[in-house]
């Protein structure tokens, strides 16, 4: 048997005699979705997250993703096979600039995009993922001002979808900002049948360009219900293995990143191997803890998120 199988065997194992249950978010390695007990996007992780009776929930994710699942279900042990799986969004938002920001502009109601610290979301009123974030933005009263954290593509996104004039604060992802709009057009125009699906935090000349805009789980229902049998992904590699499973017959292929490398991967995700989820299975280690007030805070904003996208 191949190592990876033995791996993937073992985690079965491992996960039955902890009482864990592992969570995968789309962009992780094919090799790990397929060992997860649930794959999903930042909306569906949370509520997986939030519900499940398990001891131990190992997060095949990135830090922010894990930190939520410890801040919805506190009583279970929290766990993330690379602690260095960070987020440049989260990461170019630190919770004391933001205070600084939001203190400038007590008015405004502020919304944070789910991609963000503890720290940032206890200083929010509500939380979205890119499935409900045009749905929360709805749900404010017109008329009352709004911060958009921390991604300006979704927020431009979401501002344009809404006609709400937003704040917004200027991050981005690496990922998503990597795509070339060059190299687009001319996929294009050598797949003239094929659709364009992209993800929101793409910057605004790449969505001009697409077919269909939309968090993982919608552009893989798009790509699943579509009557096209070709399609050029605009996100993260990591959705192509479940497009591919669930559409066998369909070709799905990855917009190109503007320099020759694998940059449509993210660095992040991508540490999340079948060894370090393994590794962390048998150590229950590294544990994503935080402090109980700080996690109350945060908690607020995430429910509401939560009761808004029944
Ligand atoms: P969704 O899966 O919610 O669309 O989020 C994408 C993402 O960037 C996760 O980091
Ligand atoms: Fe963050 Fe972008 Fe990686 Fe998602 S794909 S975890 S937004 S860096």
């Amino acid at each position: 048997m191949a190592v990876a199988d033995d791996l993937a065997e073992d985690i079965k194992r491992l996960k039955r005699e902890k009482n864990a249950v592992l969570l995968a978010h789309y962009y992780v390695d094919g090799e790990v979705q397929d060992v997860a007990d649930f794959v999903g996007d930042s909306l569906q992780l949370s509520q997986a997250a939030a519900s499940t009776t398990a001891d131990v929930i190992v997060f095949a994710g990135v830090h922010f993703m894990a930190e939520t699942a410890k801040i919805l279900n506190p009583t279970r042990r929290v766990v993330l096979p690379d602690l260095d799986a960070g987020c440049s969004l989260s990461d170019g938002c630190p919770a004391d600039r933001f205070a600084a920001f939001t203190a400038r502009h007590p008015d405004h109601y502020v919304i944070s995009y789910i991609n963000c610290s503890s720290g940032v979301k206890a200083l929010s009123d509500c939380i979205c993922t890119s499935s409900n974030a045009e749905k929360i933005v709805r749900s404010v009263p017109e008329g009352r001002p709004i911060i958009f954290a921390p991604d300006r593509n979704l927020g431009a996104f979401i501002a344009k979808q809404t006609g709400r004039e937003m704040l917004l604060w200027r991050g981005s992802c690496i990922v998503h900002e990597t795509f070339s709009e060059k190299k687009l057009i001319a996929l294009k125009l050598r797949h003239p049948d094929a659709r364009v699906v992209a993800h929101p935090e793409c910057e605004p000349q790449l969505l001009a360009m697409a077919d269909f805009i939309g968090s993982t789980s919608a552009l893989l229902k798009y790509t699943k219900d579509s009557p096209a049998h070709q399609f050029i992904v605009v996100t993260e590699s990591g959705i192509l293995h479940q497009m591919r499973r669930s559409s066998p017959h369909k070709e799905f292929i990855p917009a190109p990143p503007d320099a020759n490398c694998a940059c449509n991967d993210c660095p992040f995700m991508k540490k999340n191997t079948l060894e370090a989820v393994h590794r962390s299975l048998v150590t229950l280690e590294p544990e994503i803890t935080l402090p109980e007030d700080l996690r109350v805070k945060a908690l607020r904003p995430i429910e509401r998120m939560l009761e808004l996208s029944v």
